[in-house]
């Protein structure tokens, strides 16, 4: 009898080593050790020896119980440690290997331009304010002191809605001016924004789209003069065209809503091909500006006598063309993917003033 017990045990003990994962091994175990087990069978079997067999025969059975349990356990552990290595090396990742390939899909110039514009001039203080494409007469012209019937209105090939807003046709904003008479009603003095966005023109040629992009700028505080223009300004086309050896100059100009009013052409040099910023005594019109007309102020409920300022608008895809050597405006908006490939920039590598505007 007890001779049989080495002889189970020794079979147990291949048939757990043997149980190829946790499943069959909890199997064994209920058929071992369970209510019905074998091993139960003959543990309850002791009490139908003889007497004098009895404490030999329950000692015996207990004790390979207990080796039961170990091996079953040392197995489980040795299966469980299997299982965790096989998942480790299946889940396993390589850091070594190269990030992903690079994301399909450009970044259109005039959005590149107005991220490095906004860079710069965020850097120099300025927060960035929006308005509607569509306006009303006011905003577009009369705040700005275009006089009613004014010639100027007409300088901007306007296009006019069928709606009316009091009396007089709402339209697509001719210019991001607007946004600084929003700017000055809704918000408390001092200011110091820009304002990039669509504007629209009756216009097409090579170098005019009937919707374009401009960026408006407006800094008005107690003290602000020409000089703090020009230096703002001049720092701004450096920065934009990454030389600091752009020279500049500002022509008498007029706009109704400044006065005075300027024109700042920067330093170039003409090919038949190309247009060089910052090299030749050529000179290349970049942008409009002013002091801020007492009549615009006045408009917006400031009082000139105490607040005072300048204010310029620049086109956002004339200085990207200028930039980037594209000759042509109208492909900027005709959704052409071998034009979008060639000229777009790559996705997450956003301008910044301290990383660079373009790598
Ligand atoms: N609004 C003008 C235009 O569209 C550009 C401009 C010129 C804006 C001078 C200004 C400025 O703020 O001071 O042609």
């Amino acid at each position: 009898m007890l001779a049989d017990i080495d002889a189970l045990k020794a079979e147990i003990e291949d048939a757990v080593e043997a149980a190829p994962d946790l499943g069959r091994l909890e199997q064994l175990r209920v058929e071992l050790l369970g209510k019905k087990g074998r091993v139960t069978e003959l543990v309850k079997g002791v009490s139908s020896l003889p007497p004098e067999e009895r404490p030999k025969a329950g000692q015996a059975f207990n004790q390979l119980k207990r080796q039961i349990e170990e091996v079953l356990a040392e197995r489980r552990t040795a299966l469980a440690d299997e299982a965790l290595h096989a998942r480790l090396l299946a889940e396993r990742i390589d850091v070594t290997l190269p990030a992903r390939p690079r994301a399909e899909g450009r970044i259109h110039p005039v959005s590149q331009v107005t991220d490095e514009l906004t860079a710069i001039f965020a850097d120099m203080g300025f927060a960035v304010a929006e308005g509607p494409d569509i306006e009303n007469d006011f905003h577009n012209f009369t705040a700005l002191n275009f006089p009613p019937e004014h010639p100027a209105r007409d300088m901007h090939d306007t296009f006019f809605l069928e709606a009316e807003e009091n009396g007089r046709p709402l339209l697509l904003r001719t210019h991001t001016s607007t946004i600084q008479v929003r700017h000055m009603m809704a918000n408390k003095p001092p200011y110091r924004i820009i304002a990039p966005g669509r504007t629209y023109r009756c216009d097409s040629d090579a170098t005019h789209t009937p919707m374009f992009h401009q960026v408006e700028g407006l800094v008005i505080d107690r003290r602000t003069h020409m000089g703090h223009l020009k230096g703002c300004l001049i720092d701004f086309v450096r920065a934009y065209f990454e030389r600091d050896d752009i020279t500049a100059r500002f022509r008498p100009s007029f706009f109704p809503f400044t006065e005075p009013s300027a024109e700042m052409d920067i330093g170039c040099r003409r090919t038949k091909e190309e247009i060089v910023v910052g090299e030749g005594s050529d000179w290349l019109e970049i942008l409009g500006c002013g002091m801020v007309h007492p009549n615009v102020l006045r408009a917006v409920g400031l009082d000139p006598a105490e607040w005072q300022g300048f204010a310029f608008g620049m086109g956002i895809d004339r200085i990207a063309m200028l930039k980037y050597g594209m000759p042509d405006l109208r492909p900027f908006f005709e959704a052409d993917l071998a034009w979008l490939r060639h000229y777009g920039f790559v996705p997450l590598d956003l301008p910044t003033t301290f990383g660079g505007l373009t790598r």
